[in-house]
């Protein structure tokens, strides 16, 4: 067993964050399931969007964030991000992280980049390397502090809560309390309970449920499946942004090809090289994300082709290289030299906008829970989220769940926890088993890929939620007479996660921002103004309030 203050379980910029910060007045425990920069943010290539412009201002950022968000951004958690971020920027740099300046005489001033949806040059980026950058600074930072501990290869498997005492020893009509979780360790094929007196849920996306991703394989979406089965609610998870320019190629492993690029001048035009944005957009190229991959969508159904190309090729080549060096290397590998070559794109999953409810400190509905970065819906994105304010709003939200604990938690008394039983493992693996039930992965990300992609209906909605269900009993049926290994965890979160989306897209009987479906084109806000929340009550999915 491992006890401390505060346990977090991930390691991208929401977990970091928020350990470097509490780490001053309490002990940290840090689980991650693979190695510590495994996460999106090691990935995040634009930047982090937040108000440095001159004519830039707090309100435009907060419009186009509304905008974006079609309706259904809560305002003041939007206000609260842009507020705050100009600070949680600076205190990245205390932590090490160098942002690109522009060049003399104007070099005390961020090279702010544009991306879709914003009105302003937003983006503080270092380079095309931001999430990497980040990462390793936090990391570095975490590393030099005696207050926090990390446990790389610790997949925790689930919350610890009053669920898993005996009946007996449960206080009646209390309400439920989070004391950490259940993790297996990937070397010893332990499981141990991590005790806490809160713990944080930063466990990032989902991204992998689908077949076509920008995101690491770790974005099994375990956090929300998590916190499902202990009693959170969950919110918009019909919300899932698809990427529109990720590299085409089968090797490139859906290699994303920033939004910044097409911010820095690079036009999408289709394989007989016409431009197609300014049909779909006045904003063309830099119209919102959901809008732009939609398009390309539409395209390539005109076409029959299998990608679009994005153009960057009447740029200043040495300019071009020296803004997206991961990009241009990257490209080149496969071939591909963008400063002379179009580049071929598909949109792929990107980002889950709606996750674990959380209120403007980050407190889910379980006492001691918190979430904080992708894994949490706190009303900023609503029904889309505008480009690179996924990086700002985990920090800033990891700052108000730092100060939530702070405040409410007397760190110099002991702590007062019931004792919970280890966990029960006393099935056996059936190995020929696995090798079946392994190939659901694929099962479900084709599934998931095929009918709950950029355009959905009904139809193609029902045929998934019956093949889920099918495949959602099998995994559960395999997983309770089996111990435990960290595909059946991933595999039983990830058919969790597409359970609930598509629950939650079968449910909203309209269009709107990122959840588009042929059978209610249009938004409906006399009916549907409002976030999808869902919680698990006798083990069903049941629709509820925020
Ligand atoms: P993550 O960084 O994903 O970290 C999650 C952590 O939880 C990982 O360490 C993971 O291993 C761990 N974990 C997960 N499950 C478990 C478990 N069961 N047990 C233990 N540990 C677990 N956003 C922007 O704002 N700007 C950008 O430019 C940008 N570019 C992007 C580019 C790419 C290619 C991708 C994929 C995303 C991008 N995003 C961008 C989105 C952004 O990177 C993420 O939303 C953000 O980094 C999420 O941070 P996080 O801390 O919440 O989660
Ligand atoms: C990108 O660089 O295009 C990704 C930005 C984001 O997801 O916010």
């Amino acid at each position: 067993m491992v006890i401390s203050d505060l346990l977090i379980i991930g390691s991208g910029i929401a977990g970091l964050s928020l350990a470097l910060k509490a780490a001053k007045h309490c002990q940290v425990v840090i689980v991650t399931k693979k190695e510590q920069a495994d996460s999106n943010t090691n990935y995040a290539q634009g930047g982090i969007a937040a108000v440095f412009h001159p004519e830039d201002s707090f309100e435009s950022h907060i419009e186009d964030t509304l905008k974006a968000g079609a309706g259904l951004c809560h305002r003041e958690a939007v206000e609260l991000i842009v507020r705050e971020g100009p600070a949680r920027i600076m205190e990245l740099i205390d932590w090490g992280v160098n942002f690109c300046r522009q060049k003399s005489p104007d070099q005390d001033r961020f090279d702010l980049g544009r991306e879709g949806g914003h009105s302003r040059p937003r983006v503080v980026h270092a380079k095309d390397l931001t999430g990497k950058i980040v990462e390793q600074s936090l990391l570095k930072a975490i590393q030099a502090h005696p207050n926090i501990k990390i446990f790389e290869q610790h997949f925790a498997i689930d919350l610890i809560t009053e669920h898993h005492l005996a009946p007996h020893t449960r206080v009646k009509n209390r309400p439920l309390h989070c004391w950490g979780a259940y993790v297996f360790d990937r070397h010893t094929k332990q499981i141990k309970q991590f005790i806490s007196r809160a713990t944080v849920l930063a466990t990032g996306g989902c991204g992998k449920i689908y077949r076509h991703t920008t995101n690491p394989d770790i974005a099994t979406g375990d956090g929300v499946a998590m916190a499902y089965r202990a009693g959170a609610k969950i919110a918009n998870l019909e919300f899932l942004q698809f990427h529109p320019t990720t590299l085409y190629h089968p090797d490139a492993n859906s290699f994303l090809i920033s939004e910044a690029v097409r911010g820095f001048g690079a036009k999408l035009k289709t394989c007989d090289d016409v431009e197609f944005m300014k049909k779909y957009h006045p904003r063309a190229e830099l119209a919102p994300r959901d809008v732009v991959a939609r398009a390309i969508d539409a395209e390539l159904k005109k076409s029959g082709d299998k990608f679009v190309y994005l153009d960057v090729t009447h740029k200043n080549a040495a300019e071009t290289r020296e803004r997206f060096p991961n990009i241009y290397q990257s490209c080149l590998k496969f071939g591909i030299d963008i400063t002379r070559d179009p580049i071929p794109v598909v949109p792929a999953a990107h980002y889950m906008c709606g996750g674990v409810v959380t209120d403007l400190h980050g407190r889910t509905n379980i006492l001691n829970l918190y979430a904080s970065g992708e894994v949490a819906c706190t009303g900023v994105h609503g029904a889309n989220r505008l480009a690179s304010n996924s990086l700002l709003e985990a920090h800033v939200f990891s700052h108000q769940v730092y100060q939530d604990i702070v405040s409410r938690y007397d760190f110099q008394s002991p702590p007062n926890m019931p004792i919970f039983p280890a966990w029960n493992d006393e099935g056996t693996l059936n190995h020929e088993e696995w090798v079946l039930i392994s190939h659901d992965e694929q099962e479900v990300q084709t599934l998931m890929w095929d009918y709950v992609g950029i355009v959905r209906s009904d139809l193609r909605l029902q045929r998934a939620r019956r093949r889920i269900n099918l495949i959602a009993e099998e995994i559960e049926n395999f997983y309770k007479k089996t111990s435990v290994n960290d595909g059946i965890l991933e595999l039983r979160n990830l058919t969790t996660v597409a359970k609930l989306i598509i629950n939650c897209a079968l449910h909203r009987k309209e269009s709107r921002g990122l959840h588009f479906t042929t059978d209610f084109p249009e938004p409906d806000d006399r009916n549907w103004l409002k976030d999808t929340v869902i919680i698990q009550k006798d083990g069903s999915i049941t629709f509820t309030d925020w």
